[in-house]
């Protein structure tokens, strides 16, 4: 018989790291108030979960993880990235389903034990790439499906912010971060072109701290990917930006006209030739967060699999490792066999 999961009340949340991107999502849970029931804030700085008390009534308060899992049905990971596998297993392992955010690990042993972790115990591991949310990038998601402006032969994603960690933070090392730019901030983009363009055949990447050097790793990231039937992507990201006119923008050339997600304006557009560019959708700037908890909690009531499982995100750090083990070595990385053959006509990995 299929599996079944009965709904549950309202889904009890601890929320772990209570940092910088902490307060991107606490700004949108109370859009889920019905559904979601926050009852603890962890960080090991006690300073940082106590300010998310003093803003959320009647949640507690703790510096470890442990303290808060007999209290919860699932948790929040917002930590530096090399904590998101160790804590991600502590919360898998006491039975707890787990939104992750970005990236799901640094190591493909890592992400792997944690695939295979939420499987064996029948929980939902989701990837909190909340752009996949975003309703401008699902939007042009289904004009792209909807060969609006024909068939697309070229993706073009830019983000251009000016990110410089403090001295001693984690984002500027290597071994905490888990790569440079691309492997921190570019894995949602490149998560986004797989999802968009299908199956990659092969690619490059040039990155460079010249400008970020703050960075141990590239802080400035060219990614060049050819996609079956020579479709073509590129995407360009730096933490670097001290200026920017295109902001977050993404461009889809077909062979009929072209899509715009101005992301920063908060449009999608269709340009056709000889025609005003048509403004299609319209929708707040900054992060729908909403909309990603939303699908985390279906998952968890339904049973049903997230759009960014562990699987899924896990083609998109494949490729991005293939990335620099070819940069490293001067070559051009075959991106074939990603493990995307096992991918079904949604998008969703069979296995
Ligand atoms: N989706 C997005 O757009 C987006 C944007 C920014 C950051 N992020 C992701 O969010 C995560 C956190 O980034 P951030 O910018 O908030 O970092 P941050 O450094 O501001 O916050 C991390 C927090 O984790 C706490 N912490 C460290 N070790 C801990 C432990 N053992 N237990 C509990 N708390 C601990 C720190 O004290 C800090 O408050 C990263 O995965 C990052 O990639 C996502």
């Amino acid at each position: 018989m299929e599996h079944i999961r009965l709904p549950m009340s309202r889904i009890r949340l601890a929320l772990i790291g209570c940092g910088g991107m902490s307060r991107a999502h606490l700004r949108r849970f109370e859009i889920l108030a019905d559904r979601l029931e926050l009852v603890a804030a962890v960080d090991v700085d006690e300073t940082r979960a106590a300010s998310v008390a003093d803003v959320v009534d009647g949640i507690r308060t703790a510096t470890n993880v442990e303290e808060v899992l007999d209290d919860v049905d699932a948790c929040l990971l917002v930590l530096p990235h090399h904590l998101h596998h160790p804590i991600a297993m502590q919360c898998l392992q006491a039975g707890k389903h787990v939104l992750l955010e970005k990236p799901m690990a640094i190591s493909e042993a890592q992400c792997l034990e944690l695939i295979d972790t939420a499987k064996q115990r029948d929980l939902v591991l989701m990837v909190a790439y909340c752009m996949r949310f975003h309703p401008l990038v699902t939007g042009m998601k289904q004009l792209i499906d909807d060969k609006v402006v024909g068939d697309i032969f070229q993706v073009s994603i830019w983000t251009e912010q000016h990110t410089q960690y403090d001295e001693g933070h984690w984002g500027l090392k290597e071994s905490t971060l888990g790569g440079g730019q691309l492997f921190s901030h570019g894995c949602h983009y490149i998560d986004i072109l797989l999802w968009y363009m299908g199956r990659p055949v092969r690619g490059t990447h040039m990155g460079s701290n010249t400008g970020t050097e703050w960075m141990e790793r590239e802080g400035t990231s060219n990614v060049t990917i050819e996609f079956e039937g020579g479709r073509l992507a590129y995407h360009f990201g730096t933490w670097g930006a001290r200026a920017t006119r295109l902001g977050y923008t993404f461009h889809a050339h077909g062979t009929k006209g072209m899509i715009e997600a101005d992301i920063r304006a908060g449009e999608l557009r269709v340009l056709r030739p000889g025609a005003e560019p048509e403004v299609v959708s319209e929708h707040e700037s900054g992060k729908h967060t909403e909309n990603e908890m939303r699908h985390f909690l279906d998952c968890i009531s339904t049973g049903e699999r997230p759009l960014t499982d562990g699987p899924g995100s896990l083609q998109g750090l494949r490729l991005i490792w293939r990335l620099y083990e070819a940069e490293d070595a001067g070559t051009l990385a075959d991106l074939r066999g990603l493990g995307l053959d096992q991918v079904d006509a949604s998008g969703q990995l069979l296995s």
